[in-house]
């Protein structure tokens, strides 16, 4: 039975009671009124991380750009596909254990880099990042993070660095020799933001980042000299949009990424690759790995589903490196579909920021702790013991069969 989840609206430091799929023991901790909340599913934790949150906060996660048909497009994709389960193969567990660009990883996840985070909680990227280091999962540190690379590191854990393309090349040089510093395990360039979708809700609200949250790995002068994006704005205006106009460099080309992969030997991902012949370009270019994504509805709307676009991908790089989704993953069952469909694994988004907004580090816990016991299940009901059983799953669209190998 779904569980009851009572809008509690306190601090945003407040935990909440997360109970695991089967009704048992509590993975989070109790709320701070007392009352219980009982959130059974990723969607539960939506609902309470919205009515905590800062309306214009709440929309700058949640929104899409345009009218959101990609954003929402994400998730139909994901309902559409339905999965072959086998049966009486004799396992007794499941181990859902991956390696992930040289990180041994608990489950096929790891967290997508996501800007600001103090924004959702105090203790921003360092809980979510030690959350990640206790569930065994990557955690992907951005670039625009409001924590400097160096104080998210105490956090422990497998870390990655997502860059992106600065007009300043110098600034992302320093950010590369500090991530080395640090003992960051991949570089993650983000290629799908020559500039920023045009957000309609962030437009309206004429959103600015709130007082005290920065881009905290860059200096006064990297930033140009500019106020940021806190910097003042009108009705109809974003400052984080113009703060991007301001510092990304629309001109990136795959130059650009040979030049940054000669720079240094830490591996590099690309991050926001939908079409087959840029993936085989990157594998070309000797890439450890690629992101199928849309930015989670966020750049081109209208772009194809990132789940949509993956078994083309996949069938594109033929082994030639790492292959992981994002946009649209909102439980176990989610990483199983896109596992069967070809990833090596998925990047998770917004879910992991809901999980922050109930309760730091614990309750960005329990949403890990939520999707690795509905992975397990799922994986134990589709009769694979481990991810390779799962890549073999034959998977159905409404209209036929999809990736995986033929019927024998
Ligand atoms: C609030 C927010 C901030 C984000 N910031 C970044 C970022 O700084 N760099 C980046 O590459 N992607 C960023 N993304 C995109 C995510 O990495 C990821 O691609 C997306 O959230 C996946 O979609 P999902 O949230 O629907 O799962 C951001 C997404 C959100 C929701």
């Amino acid at each position: 039975m779904p569980g009851r989840v009572v809008p509690v609206g306190g601090p945003l430091n407040d935990s909440v009671q997360v109970r695991s799929a089967d009704g048992g023991e509590a993975v989070g901790s109790g709320a701070a009124d007392g009352s219980a909340e009982v959130l059974v599913s990723v969607a539960d934790a939506e609902q309470v991380a919205r009515l905590r949150l800062p309306a214009p906060v709440w929309d700058f996660i949640a929104g899409g750009s345009g009218a959101e048909l990609t954003a929402r497009a994400n998730l139909a994709a994901f309902d559409d596909i339905y999965l072959v389960p086998r049966v009486m193969r004799g396992a007794r567990a499941c181990d859902p254990a991956a390696m992930l660009i040289g990180c041994e990883a608990a489950l096929p996840v790891a967290v997508a880099p996501i800007a600001y985070q103090r924004m959702i909680h105090p203790d921003g990227e360092v809980a979510l990042a030690a959350a990640c280091a206790k569930a065994r999962v990557p955690y992907t540190i951005a670039m625009l993070s409001s924590m400097t690379l160096e104080e998210i590191a105490q956090a422990g854990g497998c870390l990655w660095l997502q860059l992106y393309w600065l007009r300043d090349r110098g600034v992302v040089t320093e950010l590369v020799r500090r991530a080395e510093a640090v003992g960051c395990r991949a570089l993650v360039l983000t290629v799908d933001v020559p500039e920023l979708g045009r957000r309609l809700r962030d437009l309206r609200n004429a959103f600015t980042v709130p007082d005290g949250v920065y881009p905290a790995n860059l200096t006064h002068r990297d930033l140009g000299g500019g106020t940021g994006p806190a910097g003042p704005t009108a009705p109809g205006q974003s400052a984080v949009a113009s703060h991007t106009a301001a510092l990304f460099d629309p001109s990136l080309s795959w130059s650009d990424v040979a030049w940054l992969a000669g720079q240094t030997s830490v591996p590099l991902v690309l991050k926001g690759i939908l079409d087959a012949d840029d993936a085989r370009h990157a594998a070309d270019l000797g890439v450890a790995g690629i992101v199928v994504s849309n930015h989670g509805g966020r750049q081109l709307d209208g772009a194809v589903p990132s789940i949509t676009a993956l078994p083309w991908i996949v069938d594109a790089v033929a082994g030639r490196c790492e292959v992981f989704l994002d946009s649209g993953v909102r439980s176990g069952l989610d990483v199983l579909k896109a596992v069967a469909l070809g990833a090596n694994g998925v990047m998770l988004g917004r879910p992991a920021l809901w999980g922050l907004a109930l309760g730091g580090a614990a309750g960005a816990g329990s949403i890990l702790a939520l999707l690795t016991e509905e992975l397990r299940q799922a994986m134990t009901l589709a009769g694979c013991p481990d991810l390779s059983a799962a890549r073999a799953l034959r998977a159905m669209q409404r209209l036929g069969l999809l990736g995986g190998p033929a019927a024998t």
